[in-house]
């Protein structure tokens, strides 16, 4: 057997590779639609290729056209392979080390998956191969949309204002991130420091497809900043994006108004729908997204390398 990325040649074989088990996955028309964008490459397919050529399994990861690799987005084993986790698990492991860390794997699911036996049991083999491989951290991000409901009146305690230098966006945000109940800026705030933390997150919101004019800093009637709201958009469409309160000013529902202000700022361009995903235990964000209209459609499941050990 053979470990390689995958190259044009294998195109016929990487199509003819079939889940049929309840989990996102890497299909054919996912396939040849990302592969012409760039989101998939060649480089970035990991197989475990037989002796005759057929593949035995197949490891897709997603990124952007010109960046590194993002996301695990498809883990297939051949059905006839007897130890599916062992062999998923060493594809990994070998891909992992020639990207010189181990990239998280996003798996899409449908809600109430832990009852769905066939769910259930797609994820559970991965879940074991991943875990081999160094992706031992377990989150469950809620994915919600609002579509098309009632647009939220303008706040009347909060003002909301634009700001072209992002140095101050930076401040907000390391300010927005104490004490924060997601779970990647707490890992990300264990291994760096705060300020430079919060320039990633601006950089990071920076690059995707919203308009940096929309994003807003929201004021008390005193004057005190209270927090962020940043509509955005990728590939999909319009999202939410980012928002938070500084701690000083939490605990009294002003979540709603800048959420309010994000679904606003959208609605009145006319957009139909809009995404958002939070953790499962950022319990006041996820209400706040419910109180808003916003309806959990799915759950992404991240699995991910611990920052002390990666
Ligand atoms: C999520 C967040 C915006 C909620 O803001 P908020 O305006 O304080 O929300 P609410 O007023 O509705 O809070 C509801 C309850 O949760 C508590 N709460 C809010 N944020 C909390 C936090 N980070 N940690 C612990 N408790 C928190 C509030 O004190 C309040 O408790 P109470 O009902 O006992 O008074 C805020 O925690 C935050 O900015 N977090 C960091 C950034 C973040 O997670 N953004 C979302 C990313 S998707």
């Amino acid at each position: 057997m053979l470990f390689r990325t995958a190259v044009e040649d294998d195109l016929d074989r990487l199509l003819g590779c079939v889940v049929d088990e309840s989990i996102s996955w890497a299909h054919p028309e996912r396939l040849l639609s990302f592969l012409e964008s760039g989101n998939y490459r060649y480089d970035r397919i990991w197989l475990a290729v037989a002796d005759d050529g057929e593949i035995l399994a197949r490891a897709v990861w997603w990124g952007f056209p010109d960046g590194a690799p993002l996301a695990l987005d498809c883990l297939y084993v051949h059905p006839s392979v007897d130890d599916r986790v062992g062999l998923a698990a060493e594809l990994l492991r070998r891909a992992h080390d020639a990207y010189g860390r181990a990239i998280e794997y996003h798996v899409f699911v449908t809600n109430g998956w832990r009852e769905h036996p066939k769910a259930a049991a797609a994820i559970a083999w991965r879940w074991e191969a991943a875990g081999r491989a160094g992706l031992t951290e377990e989150l469950e991000r809620l994915r919600y949309e609002w579509t098309a409901g009632p647009v939220p009146e303008p706040s009347d305690r909060l003002v909301f204002r634009g700001e072209d230098d992002d140095e101050v966006f930076v401040e907000a945000f390391r300010r927005v991130a104490v004490g924060t109940l997601d779970f990647h800026t707490r890992q990300a705030l264990a291994t760096t420091d705060p300020l430079e933390q919060a320039r990633e997150d601006v950089r990071d919101y920076r690059s995707m497809r919203g308009d940096r004019s929309w994003w807003r800093l929201a004021y008390d009637k005193s004057g005190d900043l209270v927090g962020v709201a940043l509509p955005s958009a990728n590939d999909g469409g319009p999202v939410a994006g980012y928002l938070g309160v500084v701690p000083e000013h939490r605990g009294h529902g002003y979540v709603d108004d800048l959420l309010g202000e994000i679904t606003r700022v959208h609605a009145e361009r006319g957009v139909q729908r809009i995404v958002a995903d939070t953790d499962s235990g950022n319990v006041p964000m996820a209400r706040a997204f419910e109180r808003a209209g916003y309806h959990n459609f799915a759950i992404r499941l991240v699995l991910s390398a611990n920052p002390v050990n990666a």
